[in-house]
């Protein structure tokens, strides 16, 4: 049982440390999206009725792989609200849309337990809200705080105020 499509985030020659400016931090928050999304698409394959029985051990290794892609979300949105408040870009509802889904994932994640269908069901209703997250909230933020970097960077600025 192998998570295929989901690459581990490597990082780029030169990129050890955490990233500073906000293109930096948009470029491995999308990482983060992309891997989520990869690592969705992969549990709902595996848990879907196509898929054969599993084994005890490929049980708890689903299970297991279920609660490091929770685990991975919470922080991620962790992540996303702190660098999009540095940018001045997160509204309320957008953190409060973070707590909500942080929540409702926590819980429907353990009423899921044990059962294959259910945590199917879990695993497709993560995945609509996460889309659509992505799509929503986090593309208007991601682009007002692009708009501010574009107008507070001083080669940004100058380039602009060269060609007017
Ligand atoms: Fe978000």
């Amino acid at each position: 049982m192998l998570l295929a499509s989901a690459p581990p985030i490597k990082a780029s020659p030169g990129f050890y440390s955490w990233p500073r400016t906000w293109p930096e931090r948009q470029l491995l928050l999308e990482r983060q999206h992309d891997r989520l999304e990869g690592l969705l698409a992969d549990l709902l394959t595996l848990h879907g009725p196509e898929a054969p029985d599993w084994t005890a051990a490929q049980a708890r290794a689903c299970d297991g792989a279920c609660r490091r892609l929770l685990w991975d979300l919470r922080l991620h949105l962790r992540l996303e609200a702190r660098w999009l408040q540095a940018e001045g870009c997160l509204c309320p509802g957008h953190r409060a849309a973070h707590a909500d889904a942080a929540r409702a994932a926590f819980t429907a994640f353990c009423g899921s337990a044990g059962d294959r269908q259910a945590r199917c069901a879990w695993l497709r209703d993560l995945r609509a809200w996460f889309t659509a997250h992505r799509a929503g909230p986090d593309a208007s933020a991601y682009a007002a705080a692009d708009a501010i970097t574009a107008t507070t960077d001083p080669v940004a600025t100058a380039i602009s105020g060269s060609q007017s």
